[in-house]
């Protein structure tokens, strides 16, 4: 077991631009610079356009930054090759997205085996795992299923069944509750806790509303690319 002290994620002075079709850039992040410890349940929270999926596409390496260090485990990511971030993401991120992101013509079954591909598994030993994980979910009726025969909730859940399966220590999940109404949202919330809490999965989730990030235990904010707020938090969202 790793230190529940032990530092995962850690950005230095990192930027990004993104360059404009006319010429010249934009620049999108300014000097971010926060680290996330192992057992940490985070809310990244701010106004459309702010930069939050930029920054978790940093964080998820599925993009570099600009300039600035991004640690992941200690291991500088900046400096890997394509199939080296490959690799790094398939063996410790799960990824929760706003749109599902599940193959449609995929049994519930195997979109939640996919991400076993690369663990040199059996075909039985993944799909043990799999349905163990849907079990979890509470969807274990459901794995011949094809995603477009499930509710947008029921949907969500194959997703975070899909997240879980290969055993990460760290989910980041963009928008999770975003296609959702706020009963289902709410449920989606309270599993991430539990996952949080009794499993001591690190969390890093994206929102917009205080109503959500009020699940995590730790709040930042980021307006126009920039920390603004970065703490427990807090009892509402007027100073933010
Ligand atoms: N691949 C890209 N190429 C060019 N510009 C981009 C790219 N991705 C993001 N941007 C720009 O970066 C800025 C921040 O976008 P980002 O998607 O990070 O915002 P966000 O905070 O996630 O917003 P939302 O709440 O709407 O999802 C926007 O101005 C956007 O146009
Ligand atoms: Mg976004």
């Amino acid at each position: 077991m790793k230190k529940s002290s032990e530092i995962i994620i850690s950005l230095k002075h990192i930027n990004k631009s993104f360059p404009l079709e006319l010429g010249g850039e934009q620049q999108v992040l300014f000097d971010i610079n926060f680290t996330v410890k192992s057992g940490e349940f985070v809310a990244i929270m701010g106004p459309s356009g702010s930069g939050k999926s930029t920054c978790m596409n940093i964080i998820g390496a599925l993009d570099t930054p600009t300039s600035g260090v991004y640690e992941l485990y200690g291991n500088d990511v900046t400096g890997l090759t394509t199939d080296e971030l490959a690799l790094v993401r398939n063996e410790y991120i799960g990824f929760v997205f706003q749109q599902f992101n599940l193959l449609p013509k995929r049994s519930v079954l195997d979109n939640v085996m996919l991400p076993l591909m690369y663990r040199g598994m059996t075909r039985e030993e993944r799909q043990r795992r799999a349905r163990e994980m849907l079990r979890r979910v509470g969807l274990e009726k459901f794995e011949s299923y094809l995603p477009t025969q499930l509710s947008g909730g029921m949907k969500q859940r194959v997703a975070i069944a899909r997240a879980l399966a290969g055993e990460p220590k760290l989910i980041l999940a963009d928008e999770p509750t975003g296609a959702l109404d706020s009963k289902m949202g709410n449920e989606i919330l309270k599993f991430f806790k539990e996952l949080n809490h009794d499993l001591g999965i690190t969390i890093v989730m994206i929102t917009h509303e205080f109503d959500i990030a009020k699940y995590a235990n730790r709040l930042i904010h980021i307006r126009d690319g920039k920390i603004n707020y970065d703490g427990k938090i807090p009892k509402n969202d007027d100073n933010l």
